[in-house]
């Protein structure tokens, strides 16, 4: 599906992005992974290329300008153009709001909202001048609905989604789509995290999902590929929810 077509995937070492990685390079893509964890992401790019795809890692701290640039101009070098880009990384700040520090709000908004800015900047520059190209922004349901407990967090992913809107109506004279995806609770090592590794309470938190069960990274990178895909040519600026029915109720 994604023959000669180039992606960066930001926080491809673990979780939803590293599944992405996988899934794009399964349909023919040329993969960039992009994450501030070393070891990970090579370990991400080596699994690639065992099964005989084409990847590169770029050490990446994304919430540094210059690192998105260091980023798209290295896809752009090693592959000749960028196509696609999926800004995934992110992390949670579970302290409630009035004991948070001003550094750990800074911190969150650099990672999940700054660094969506920053590498959509450098990306807009090569696909401009191609005349395409799709972005896809992983937000989540608590860019929808407020996430009880983590206020910070919700801020940012509201952000997320405004930015893809934006994205979308000022970059469509380019031929370039904007879209996110609103996943909510998925079993990565985030929400491992996030649950104190408690199994008890993750199987509780499943059952916030109508469907009853935790979203797995392959649902949300599904969701991903279609949106950046050409079979989604007409869809720019939406939000689709990757959520189990959590916020049909
Ligand atoms: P994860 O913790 O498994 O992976 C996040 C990746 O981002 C890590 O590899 C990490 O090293 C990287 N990263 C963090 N800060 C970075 C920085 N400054 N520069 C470069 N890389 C950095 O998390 P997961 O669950 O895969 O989350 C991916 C995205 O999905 C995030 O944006 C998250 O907010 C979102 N999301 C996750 C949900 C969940 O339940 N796991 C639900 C809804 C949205």
């Amino acid at each position: 599906m994604f023959q000669d077509k180039v992606v960066i995937v930001t926080g491809a070492a673990s979780g939803i992005g590293r599944q992405t990685a996988i899934e794009f390079a399964r349909q023919s893509a040329k993969v960039v992974v992009a994450d501030i964890d070393e070891k990970g992401g090579n370990d991400t790019v080596a699994q690639l290329k065992d099964d005989g795809h084409e990847a590169v890692f770029v050490t990446t701290d994304l919430t540094v300008e210059a690192d998105c640039a260091h980023l798209v101009a290295t896809a752009a070098e090693t592959f000749g153009r960028l196509d696609i880009l999926v800004n995934n990384a992110g992390i949670e700040v579970t302290t409630p709001l009035h004991e948070l520090p001003e550094h750990e709000w800074d911190r969150l908004v650099d990672t999940n909202l700054k660094s969506m800015f920053l590498c959509s900047k450098h990306a807009l520059r090569q696909m401009m001048p191609a005349a395409g190209g799709s972005i896809v922004n992983v937000c989540s349901v608590s860019g929808l609905v407020a996430w009880p407990g983590i206020a910070a967090y919700n801020a940012t992913k509201g952000g997320v989604l405004m930015l893809t809107k934006s994205l979308a109506t000022d970059y469509a004279q380019y031929n370039i789509r904007a879209n996110c995806v609103c996943p909510s609770i998925i079993d990565t090592p985030m929400t491992d995290v996030s649950n104190g590794h408690d199994a008890a309470v993750k199987a509780e938190k499943a059952k916030l999902n109508p469907i009853g069960r935790l979203g797995t990274p392959e649902d949300v990178a599904h969701a991903i590929l279609f949106l950046a895909s050409d079979k989604s040519s007409f869809i720019t600026g939406t939000a689709l929810t990757v959520d189990g029915g959590y916020t049909a109720i």
